[in-house]
């Protein structure tokens, strides 16, 4: 068997999904922890279980399942992947980002990525969604590491503005008129699956993070190499450790997130009617 490059696999999960879908969506929406819920909203929804994509990483962890959606929201065509697959499960970046680049390769042109993070500011209260307006990448590692493939962008892409200016104001302005306001702030990523220590926390504010959590970051990179735009927005489903004298764990993030996932889906199916 011959070896296939990573452009040829990306092709061919691509060719694989527009065989199920003659639906041409140019926006998606990668659904951090407990929100799997916004795919199953779609209407005239064709669903497929990743295991059928060649190539497409599985996604393992509690609270992902592993299925992309394509199907409308808001008189809109999307894709809706419910279940992301991890850095810490030991996936390469990479594989962490092969979605994000069948996704661009169908034709998607703004990505919305979701995610479950801790509240490293203070004032950030568990429930509360923020809006990504830059990042720090701490996991170590980049998912452009290796040769360039011009196919997919440039060697050495801009970040200065990772994160839509004009999607973070559509945003703020589906939330104003829904009731609520956003937070806004830096998050940094963190490759897990440890959760950081209390020290760490420290060490993350005095690096100007707002928030933290375990994705998101290469999936936006890879989404900015493409020149797809991008917006981010998190779920603070818990203070960071040590801001709290108690310890935290998965199954308090995910139940947070069931509890705000009525506004988020609410949101995010306001954001896409603007768009
Ligand atoms: N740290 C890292 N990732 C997370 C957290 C956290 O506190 N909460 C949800 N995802």
């Amino acid at each position: 068997m011959s070896a296939i490059s990573y452009y040829e696999q990306v092709t061919a999960a691509a060719d694989v999904i527009r065989g199920q879908s003659s639906a041409k969506p140019e926006i998606a929406v990668i659904l951090g922890s407990g929100l799997g819920d916004f795919a199953s909203s779609l209407s005239e929804a064709v669903s497929i279980p990743y295991a059928r994509i060649p190539h497409w990483p599985a996604a393992s962890v509690a609270g992902h399942d592993g299925r992309l959606v394509i199907g409308n929201v808001a008189g809109r065509s999307i894709a809706a992947l419910a279940g992301r697959a991890h850095y810490y499960e030991g996936y390469d970046l990479r594989t962490v980002t092969f979605a994000t680049r069948v996704l661009g390769v169908l034709g998607v042109r703004t990505l919305i990525l979701t995610n479950a993070a801790g509240g490293v500011n203070a004032r950030f209260k568990p429930g509360s969604l923020m809006v990504i307006d830059d990042h720090v990448n701490l996991m170590g590692s980049n998912p452009l590491i290796g040769p360039n493939d011009d196919r997919f962008g440039s060697r050495f892409p801009d970040m200065t503005a990772v994160y839509s200016q004009r999607l973070r104001g559509i945003a703020d302005e589906t939330a104003r008129r829904q009731g609520f306001s956003l937070e806004h702030g830096v998050y940094a990523a963190w490759h897990g699956p440890s959760y950081e220590t209390p020290a760490e926390i420290r060490f993350l504010r005095t690096a100007g993070a707002d928030a933290v959590g375990m994705s998101t970051v290469p999936e936006a990179i890879v989404a900015r190499h493409m020149g797809i735009d991008v917006l981010g927005i998190s779920c603070i489903t818990n203070f960071a450790a040590g801001v709290l004298p108690q310890p935290l764990n998965h199954e308090e993030v995910l139940e947070t997130a069931r509890n705000v996932r009525g506004r988020f889906i609410g949101l995010l199916e306001g954001i896409i009617g603007r768009l």
